[in-house]
């Protein structure tokens, strides 16, 4: 099924930071993606919801014909990723293990910080991922709860001194650390990057889920056999479970793109 969709999916607009690498990376599929705006945040959420939310936004994905599946969210892919695989049988992709693997790659002093939602950090998916490749890598994590409303709140806030207070606040936790890498393990975060490089300072590495996301997606679909022979430009398609006037000003921002069509649909029961 070469002519299927790449289905992508977040709680919100963070997935959108990946859905741009995977349109650059992938110009002839095409892409469906699914931001769950109605229900974001999901990182403070018990695994039985995100698992609940996942696999709502799964059917409502294969529904429309897709053949393969991006998770763009990390709270997802730490919480929900065995659920999904227990119940669909198509190719998958989630951001931790191939984030922890560009992080590991990229640090020099194997000491590497972590930061993302509440779920993410208590789940200790990135930790068990690191520690999967070498035992002896030093893990820091700290949960940021406040960054996804933030970055939710508006381009306005994306750069702004109550976020960089916010930002400084959480961040102490590293001093002292020596941390040369710090993974930005919510797909929000890539959109406070600003604040996030000129808070821990510039001798810190950022890693996050985008490109390395989008290059493996391509990977998957060789494997796989399912990569488009098409040489014509890919269509996208962009749902959101909340109202389209909130979601289409983040989302013309985060992809760079004007004249976007957005629907609305809802996925719960
Ligand atoms: N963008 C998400 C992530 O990568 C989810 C953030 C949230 O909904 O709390 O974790």
């Amino acid at each position: 099924m070469t002519d299927g969709k790449i289905g992508v999916f977040d709680s919100g607009i963070g997935g959108l930071t990946v859905l741009k690498e995977i349109i650059n990376y992938l110009p002839n599929e095409d892409i469906i993606y699914f931001g769950d705006g109605k229900r974001t945040p999901y990182g403070g959420k018990s695994k039985e919801t995100i698992e609940l939310f996942a696999l709502q936004s799964m059917k409502f994905l294969v529904s429309k014909g897709t053949k393969a599946v991006v998770i763009a969210c990390n709270t997802v892919s730490s919480n929900a990723m065995d659920a999904i695989r227990a119940n669909y049988s198509i190719p998958v992709i989630g951001v931790v293990s191939t984030t922890a693997q560009l992080a590991f790659s990229e640090s020099r002093n194997k000491k590497i910080g972590v930061i993302g939602t509440k779920a993410t950090i208590e789940s200790c998916a990135y930790e068990k991922a690191l520690k999967s490749i070498d035992k002896s890598v030093y893990v820091y994590q700290k949960s940021c709860p406040l960054f996804v409303p933030l970055a939710e709140e508006g381009i306005e806030w994306w750069d702004d001194e109550i976020t960089e207070m916010v930002a400084k606040r959480y961040f102490k936790f590293f001093n002292n650390t020596d941390i040369d890498t710090l993974i930005l393990g919510c797909t929000h975060y890539p959109l406070l990057k600003k604040i996030i490089k000129r808070t821990i300072g510039d001798n810190v590495n950022l890693v996050d889920s985008a490109l390395i996301t989008a290059r493996k997606t391509k990977v998957m679909l060789e494997q796989a056999k399912l990569l488009t022979t098409d040489k014509k430009k890919g269509s996208l398609e962009i749902y959101t479970s909340d109202s389209i006037e909130r979601f289409l000003p983040l989302c013309s921002a985060i992809l760079g793109m004007n004249n976007i069509n957005i629907q609305k649909c809802d996925v719960g029961e």
